[in-house]
């Protein structure tokens, strides 16, 4: 029953007592801000997709990790973009990879942000796909095997954690026991454990250079239809040795990150992918949307439960939020 006297707009009149009772506030240190790392020196190329984001040569990187830090931002997690592509995807795991490469660089110079890698195969293969092809098909085991050679590299080089964003069963267990084995036992796995095959991820494949040649990736990202499936893959991939579980994208999954915060009680990530950023970047230099678009997207996100959240936007949100 409610109480025939309740007035609900007390609370909403004025913004000195707006502030006082909102719920939900998003500390810039919860913000990870992606980043394109790619071959050469002295580049920063923009991704027409995707404005804003620019994908950088490894001497560059540092002026973006620097301003993520200055803006007090939880992290950044790097994508490399490597010189060449074969069918194993070798340059992945390589000591002289783009990725390895830049975290050495960056290892000296921060302090208070965590250098956040995704392991994925499918910037690096010829034919795009996030693993290694046997008889028309993405092999789990010789993938996983490769997963873990380059979860090794990435914590070598110096990332604080590790991030496997590729789907493949039992990876994560792989990669845990290879960082363990090689004296990494202290690097954390976020693992990317629900990830929808969605559209979203467009704009990204561009940044990347990393769509499929041919095909798609159903056969190992998830059917956005289901939600019992990605509780199941969140304990697995508990069950397995990951730290943190990741959804994505995020803003149609509003209700698979609650669940799985709920369910598990492990910190949770949600990623804000490329096509929800330039969804709305396209509408706001249209004038068809304002910032406060994405302002309410970076806060609902929060609100569903995710404890991190991965977005392109992090710097104007920490600017906003600081
Ligand atoms: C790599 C990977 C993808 C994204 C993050 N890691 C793309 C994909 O599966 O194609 C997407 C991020 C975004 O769209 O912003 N496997």
């Amino acid at each position: 029953m409610v109480d025939p006297n309740f007035r609900g707009r007390r609370l909403r009149g004025s913004p000195a007592i707006r502030r006082l009772v909102r719920e939900t506030a998003v500390s810039p240190r919860r913000l990870v801000l992606p980043l394109f790392i790619g071959p050469g020196s002295g580049r920063r190329d923009p991704v027409p997709s995707m404005p804003g984001v620019f994908r950088t040569s490894v001497d560059e990187v540092a002026r973006d990790v620097a301003e993520a830090e200055a803006a007090g931002l939880g992290g950044v997690i790097l994508f490399g973009i490597p010189e060449g592509k074969d069918a194993e995807g070798s340059e992945a795991w390589t000591e002289d990879g783009v990725v390895q490469r830049a975290l050495r660089v960056l290892r000296p110079e921060v302090s208070e942000l965590a250098l956040i890698t995704d392991v994925c195969l499918c910037a690096y293969t010829s034919h795009g796909q996030c693993g290694i092809i046997e008889h028309g098909r993405v092999a789990n085991e010789p993938t996983v095997e490769r997963l873990a050679r380059i979860a090794v590299s990435h914590a070598a080089a110096g990332a604080d954690i590790v991030a496997p964003s590729d789907m493949m069963d039992g990876r994560v267990r792989a990669v845990r026991e290879a960082l363990d084995r090689s004296g990494f036992p202290e690097t954390p796995i976020m693992s990317y454990a629900v990830k929808y095959a969605s559209a979203f991820y467009g704009p990204f494949r561009d940044a990347a250079d990393s769509a499929p040649g041919s095909g798609d990736r159903k056969g190992y990202q998830m059917d956005p239809a289901n939600a019992e499936e990605a509780l199941r893959e969140a304990e697995a991939d508990l069950a397995e040795g990951a730290d943190i579980i990741l959804v994505k994208p995020a803003q149609g999954y509003l209700d698979i990150v609650r669940r799985v915060k709920e369910r598990t009680g492990a910190p949770v990530a949600a990623y804000q992918v490329s096509g929800e950023y330039s969804a709305v970047m396209a509408a706001i230099k249209q004038g068809w949307l304002d910032e406060g678009a994405m302002r309410e997207m970076i806060v609902s996100i929060r609100r569903a439960g995710a404890d991190i959240i991965i977005t392109y936007w992090a710097r104007e949100f920490a600017r906003w939020a600081g």
